[in-house]
């Protein structure tokens, strides 16, 4: 495929799926059992109409926001996604060099070091995604080394006790190459390191997993409260009860997510149960979401429905694929031409203006 004939982030999907041998393409496109919510998170939002208004001078459109307070130039972020040398040799290095004026998420298990992926790129805006490991000193430890590396909030995953169940690597048997390493967890190099390789390979299979704890409660988030001073997320909050608890627990954010259905399969898409959580959320902490997200109406759809900003995972791993950092940045490019004209073509002029009026499920004319 030449460059010019990608032109949406599906024609990436394809690319990566043409160009990755079976264990990474695995790794990365697989959801939990029979992937029932992977599926939805996407066809949940053809469910949803736009509404669009007209004649409103759409000739300028200014598409910045905030997240906690931090000016990014889309609300369009990229969340956390493990093992991105396995798409690149760029691997977390090239997203972060492409996430241009937009938040990255880093995850625990990146395959560089939390500290070399900010410093490839100091200025772009970063968070870091926390496992919780059974032992809290470790954990305590990523938590210090984040906030000295600059990173400006804590992704808490609370929606991984265990890892769920994936077909794909089940069948084929996730194996991590042995160039590749947990570089947080440990400089040494995977195969040389019997203990970190079984954990990098453990999470990756759903096999039994040690490596996130099983016991991670509402008394963790309390702790971490207590020895951090950076904002604090929740990611993977599904419910309007759990959002109440996370306002009493005084969190900062929460990303509505179901981890791109690799977890508990048959949970609502995440633009279904978004609403719920803006509701109880109210103005007392951030909500964003992601989950299926793959054009410029999803986005539009998702912030209408009242998401702060929106983060796309599997789509920045199949730009990477493509062409490393470049790849990134087109896809994030993409994305933001596409937000661009859907909220000229539907009458909006600043993200302010992306009201939840602009939303209908189904066809309201069908019911007529
Ligand atoms: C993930 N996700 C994830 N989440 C997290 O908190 N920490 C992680 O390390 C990972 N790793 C990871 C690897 C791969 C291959 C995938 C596909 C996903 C979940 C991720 O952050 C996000 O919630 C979903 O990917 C969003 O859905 P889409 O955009 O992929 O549809
Ligand atoms: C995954 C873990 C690493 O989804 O979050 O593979």
């Amino acid at each position: 495929m030449s460059s010019d004939s990608l032109v949406c982030l599906k024609d990436f999907e394809k690319y990566a799926k043409e160009h990755l041998n079976r264990n990474s393409w695995g790794f990365f496109s697989a959801g939990a059992e029979g992937c029932q919510t992977l599926r939805d998170n996407e066809e949940a939002f053809r469910r949803l109409r736009l509404r669009p208004r007209f004649l409103r001078d759409v000739s300028v459109r200014d598409m910045s926001a905030t997240v906690l307070g931090q000016r990014v130039d889309m609300p369009i972020g990229i969340s956390p996604t493990a093992n991105q040398g396995l798409a690149s040799s760029q691997g977390e290095i090239g997203t972060a060099k492409a996430q241009f004026q937009t938040c990255m998420i880093c995850s625990t298990y990146s395959n560089f070091t939390m500290e070399d992926i900010m410093n490839s790129s100091p200025d772009g805006l970063k968070w870091f995604q926390l496992y919780v490991r059974p032992d809290r000193e470790t954990t305590a430890g990523l938590v210090r080394r984040a906030e000295r590396a600059g990173y400006k909030a804590l992704v808490l995953t609370v929606d991984l006790p265990i890892v769920g169940r994936r077909y794909p690597d089940l069948r084929h048997g996730f194996s991590m190459p042995p160039h590749l390493r947990v570089a947080n967890l440990g400089n040494a190099d995977l195969s040389q390191n019997k203990k970190d390789r079984n954990e990098a390979l453990d999470y990756g299979m759903g096999g039994p997993d040690q490596s996130s704890d099983r016991a991670l409660s509402w008394k963790d988030v309390a702790w971490l409260r207590s020895i951090c001073s950076l904002p604090i997320i929740l990611k993977g909050i599904l419910t309007a009860e759990d959002a109440r608890l996370a306002v009493q627990h005084g969190v900062d954010g929460i990303l509505v997510s179901n981890h791109g259905g690799r977890q508990l399969d048959g949970v609502p898409a995440t633009i279904e149960a978004l609403p719920e959580i803006v509701q109880a959320a109210g103005d007392k902490l951030e909500v964003y979401m992601d989950g299926g997200v793959r054009t410029g109406t999803d986005v539009l759809k998702a912030l209408a429905l009242g998401a702060r900003a929106v983060f796309i995972g599997r789509p920045a791993v199949w730009g990477l694929c493509y062409k490393g950092q470049e790849g990134v940045a087109k896809v994030l490019s993409i994305l933001k031409e596409e937000l661009s004209l859907a909220m000229a073509l539907s009458g909006c002029r600043s993200i302010a203006d992306i009201t939840p009026d602009l939303v209908v499920r189904d066809s309201p004319y069908s019911r007529l």
